[in-house]
């Protein structure tokens, strides 16, 4: 691994790798491509360190012509690819995005890939990054999904990723492509996009606003903490074998409700509400919880067996719920301007309105 494409490194995760991938690997230079739609943001990759061996180019993976100039000028041996369209309320309020970035921009990074490294087979990979949610919905007590559970997405972000990761192996397959898929649980940690649960929770408690649950707020998610994930790339890009897909996750099944109560009661502690009566006791953020009306075709459950990256790669992660989500809450907390210039991102609070204001 020398010369490494990272698509939607401006994003949550992939700016996450970004930062741990040129702290793992001294001798590596990153090419960091991404359209800055309203999740990417400069802001993401401030202080990054070792910046000389990061080039950050804006523009989009549906673009053939600028892939590939940009795979020949640096040649880049490694691609990992997060770049995606991935919350999935919006996939339900306007699908369209999510099949062109998904499904179309995948399949031409894949083109580009196959042509610019022929048949080369060593010392080139195509990562590609994906999600649990491509099996579907658990019930309580099924087993946690395996490498080799059957496909069942749901919502159309989900379908547009199943569509990818199929278009990725297919890739292995038919062309020999070293392409290699990580399907991971829900990420959470320092410079998610304020849409995403854990985030839009922290935020509307420190404004006083409700926190909305869906339904009745027993859907179980696996969290892993991001910096957990971009370890377990990492490690399949340097030792898991071409045409083959890991699953990572948390190990932290916990229902939204509790996730909640987690955050209000971390908030409780470390930026304690006045009393809402003089002489009484502080008031408490869970007093903020509404439950709103349910997210059609709300999966119920996501659990990952990691027993096969943990037995090839030796990966499990390293933080649990308790360490993970302080840290994040603490992260938000000392990073309240960073939240200001995103919050401004284009179309965030008509997205609010649109996802909120009726429900
Ligand atoms: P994100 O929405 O925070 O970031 C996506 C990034 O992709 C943004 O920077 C955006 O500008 C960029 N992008 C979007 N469309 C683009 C295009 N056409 N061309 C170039 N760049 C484009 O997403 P995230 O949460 O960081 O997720 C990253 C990847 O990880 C996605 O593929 C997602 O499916 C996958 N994933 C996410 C999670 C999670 O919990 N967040 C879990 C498992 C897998
Ligand atoms: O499982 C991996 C997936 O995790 C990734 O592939 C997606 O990119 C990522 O967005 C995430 O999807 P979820 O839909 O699980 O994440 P989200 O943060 O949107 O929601 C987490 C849970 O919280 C889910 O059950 C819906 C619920 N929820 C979410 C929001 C935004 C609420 O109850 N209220 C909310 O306001």
């Amino acid at each position: 691994m020398k010369n490494v494409l990272v698509t939607g490194g401006a994003g949550f995760i992939g700016s996450n790798f970004v930062r741990y991938l040129l702290k793992a690997e001294p001798q590596v230079k990153i090419v960091n491509l991404d359209a800055l739609t309203y999740a990417g943001s400069l802001e993401n990759l401030q202080d990054l360190p070792n910046p000389s061996r990061h080039i950050f180019v804006r523009g989009d993976i549906c673009d053939s012509k600028l892939v590939d100039r940009l795979m020949r000028e640096h040649a880049i041996d490694t691609v990992v690819h997060f770049a995606a369209e991935s919350h999935v309320d919006r996939s339900i309020l306007g699908p369209a995005p999510f099949i062109r970035t998904n499904l179309v921009g995948t399949f031409t990074l894949l083109e580009v890939a196959r042509r610019v490294w022929g048949t080369q087979r060593i010392g080139v990979r195509f990562h590609h990054v994906s999600t649990d949610e491509v099996f579907g919905s658990l019930m309580p007590t099924d087993p946690p999904f395996r490498e080799s559970t059957p496909y069942a997405p749901r919502s159309p972000y989900a379908a547009s990723k199943a569509g990818s990761d199929h278009l990725v192996r297919a890739y292995f397959h038919t062309y020999g492509l070293p392409v290699t898929i990580t399907n991971c649980s829900n990420n959470y940690g320092p410079y998610q996009f304020p849409e995403k649960l854990i985030p839009l929770m922290i935020l509307n408690a420190l404004q006083g606003k409700p926190l909305p649950v869906y339904g009745d707020g027993r859907q179980i998610r696996d969290w892993v903490y991001v910096e957990d994930h971009c370890e377990a790339i990492h490690l399949v890009l340097r030792e898991g074998r071409p045409g083959e897909t890991y699953n990572v996750g948390g190990g932290n099944q916990l229902s939204n409700i509790e996730l909640v109560q987690k955050i209000c009661a971390l908030l409780d502690e470390l930026r304690p509400l006045a009393p809402s009566h003089p002489g009484t006791a502080p008031a408490k953020y869970a007093s903020l919880i509404t439950h709103v009306a349910d997210r059609p075709g709300h999966d119920r459950r996501y659990a990952m067996d990691i027993s096969k990256i943990r037995a090839e790669l030796g990966w499990s992660p390293r933080h649990d719920i308790e360490s993970g989500l302080r840290a994040t809450v603490e992260w938000y907390l000392s990073h309240l301007d960073w939240v200001a210039k995103i919050s401004q991102a284009k179309d965030f609070q008509a997205w609010l309105n649109a996802n909120y204001s009726n429900r």
